[in-house]
């Protein structure tokens, strides 16, 4: 099938070569694959609080405009059955993702030659097309959970002839134990807990990469080594992206209402700490893997005087925390209640940070084994 790349595409490819982002061998496959064959005829964009359909049919510049954009393309919302109002969306349940982040993530895979790759969340089939463009189809393994979007994927990948990459319809966090060992799982979906199976399939040497992030933090991109004893250790490659989760691994994201009610008798203590320093820099990794299930929100100021807060919301075990930031002052107010007390669970891994010396996100080395994952220094 022939398709027309818009010269766009060449100029926004080498703009990421031109910035280190994007790196032979990637360059000829991003040029060589047509994204638009990944990208289904309804995408979806964000229009004040909810996601609205563009149909290619109707608005077929913008959505070309999109497809070969710099931004992630929104391409399924809900699970599939749009869930707001007049058949607005209200999350994105699956996407093609930014074109640099898809870069940098095969970049961190250190694929060769030879290598058979897992791929995790096959989502349009997109990046499974670039592996297979560069290790041969029959290298390339992807695994969708979404039935309709394996399915998709499936077609995309054969029309634009790659039709022997193997589409596996099922949940990533098993793996594929059938088509093991690889020499590579590379998973474009978070993964707050890192499935084991992905380390038991990797062969001792080869690489597990995925996106990682806690409710406090999405925190970026973790690689691992295997070992021949069936561990990997490893750490954050990456410190900036962010990709939506595994479906059985979702974070909730609470409304503060959700969590807060009017009648909540809270405790109120002063804290020197300012709220600035446990949400800022690389303190917020640390903290995201002390305390668990803790979400933020900042409320910038409303009034003339500049006071802001934030919260810490546990919708679990409808525990909060609010800061309220007081211009001039040296100790801040915090309320706190439930059976957690954020705040203080915050603090404590503040310091602990502290005491440690600061380190950098990327200095955290973490282990996985069939039993256990911690991350330590
Ligand atoms: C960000 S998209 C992946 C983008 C994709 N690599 C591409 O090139 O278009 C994440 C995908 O992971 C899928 N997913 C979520 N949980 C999954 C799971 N447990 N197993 C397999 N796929 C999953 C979602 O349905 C979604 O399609």
């Amino acid at each position: 099938m022939t398709v027309t790349v818009p010269s766009s595409w060449a100029e926004l490819v080498e703009d990421l070569m031109a910035e280190g982002v994007l790196n032979e061998p990637w360059r000829s496959a991003f040029l060589a694959v047509p994204r638009e064959l990944f990208i289904p005829e309804v995408i979806w964009r964000e229009d004040g609080d909810g996601l609205v359909a563009l149909h290619r049919a109707e608005n077929p510049q913008e959505w070309l405009r999109q497809a070969y954009g710099p931004r992630y393309v929104i391409t399924q919302v809900d699970d599939g059955t749009p869930a707001g109002p007049d058949g607005r969306g209200r999350v994105p349940t699956s996407s093609a993702s930014r074109p640099d982040i898809v870069a940098l993530m095969l970049a961190a895979g250190q694929v060769k030659p030879g290598m058979r790759v897992l791929e995790i969340g096959t989502g349009t089939g997109y990046t499974a097309a670039l592996l297979a463009h560069y290790l041969g189809a029959s290298n390339v393994t992807t695994i969708e959970i979404d039935p309709e979007l394996a399915a998709r994927a499936r077609t995309a990948l054969s029309t634009a002839g790659y039709g022997e990459v193997t589409v596996i319809i099922g949940d990533g966090a098993c793996g594929h134990p059938a088509g093991a060992p690889f020499d590579r799982v590379l998973s474009t979906v978070a993964a707050p807990r890192v499935p084991y199976p992905w380390v038991a399939q990797t062969r001792p040497g080869g690489l597990v990469v995925t996106p990682w992030g806690s409710a406090y933090k999405h925190a970026g991109l973790l690689s691992f080594t295997v070992h021949a004893d069936g561990s990997a250790t490893g750490g954050l490659v990456n410190t900036t992206i962010s990709f939506m989760e595994l479906r059985d691994q979702r974070i909730p994201w609470p409304e503060i209402t959700d969590v807060v009610r009017d009648t909540d008798i809270s405790e109120l203590t002063y804290t020197d700490l300012h709220a600035a320093e446990v949400c800022n820099d690389d303190a917020p990794v640390a903290i995201a893997l002390q305390v668990p299930g803790c979400h933020r929100e900042y409320v910038p100021a409303t009034d003339d005087e500049g006071h802001w807060c934030v919260w810490f919301l546990d919708a679990g075990t409808r525990s909060w925390a609010r800061f309220d930031y007081q211009p001039g002052a040296r100790r801040w107010p915090v309320h706190q209640f439930g059976p957690r007390r954020l705040w203080d669970e915050i603090a404590t891994a503040y310091q602990h940070w502290e005491h440690l010396g600061r380190p950098a996100a990327t200095s955290w080395r973490f282990t996985i084994t069939a039993d256990h994952q911690q991350a330590s220094r």
